[in-house]
């Protein structure tokens, strides 16, 4: 069975509540129910901390045992470079996930310091973008066999 761990930061505890008109009325965990129910063939983990080094320290501990990882960095994206250098560090695929489309929103969020070190980034589509993300993943697993 595959393990793709799935890794949301600051404030991403509150979707469903927070600012609905740009992330939405559904929480993750709602959402984490569904998808995982569509995608019986892999594992999903999934960890939220509002706390820099602790989305460090996860990373380091799944980055070398699971098949995959994606990632919202959330605030972190725009701010962190331990978080990008941690991305960086680990040998598995990482996708890079966004919920509203940063490139329509204020200049500080339109640079994120981990898209560089990632596979590839949604942004934009709204919760769907993780979803978008478990298939590409698959797709890309598949492709290495
Ligand atoms: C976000 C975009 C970030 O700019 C913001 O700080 C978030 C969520 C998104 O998913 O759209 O908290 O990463």
């Amino acid at each position: 069975m595959q393990h793709i761990a799935i890794i949301n930061g600051p404030n991403l505890n509150l979707l469903g509540t927070r600012e609905v008109n740009i992330y939405g009325n559904q929480s993750f965990d709602t959402y984490l129910t569904t998808l995982q129910a569509e995608y019986t063939q892999v594992q999903l983990l999934y960890y939220q901390s509002n706390v820099e080094g602790e989305l460090v320290n996860y990373i380091h501990q799944v980055g070398f045992t699971v098949h995959g990882i994606i990632i919202n960095p959330a605030a972190y994206s725009h701010t962190s470079i331990a978080i990008a250098d941690a991305v960086a560090a680990v040998p598995v695929p990482v996708i890079e996930v966004h919920i509203s489309n940063i490139y329509s929103r204020e200049a500080y969020r339109q640079h994120s310091y981990v898209s560089s070190k990632v596979q590839g980034v949604i942004t934009g589509l709204g919760l769907h973008g993780y979803k978008l993300a478990v298939a590409h993943l698959l797709y890309h697993f598949d492709s290495l066999n």
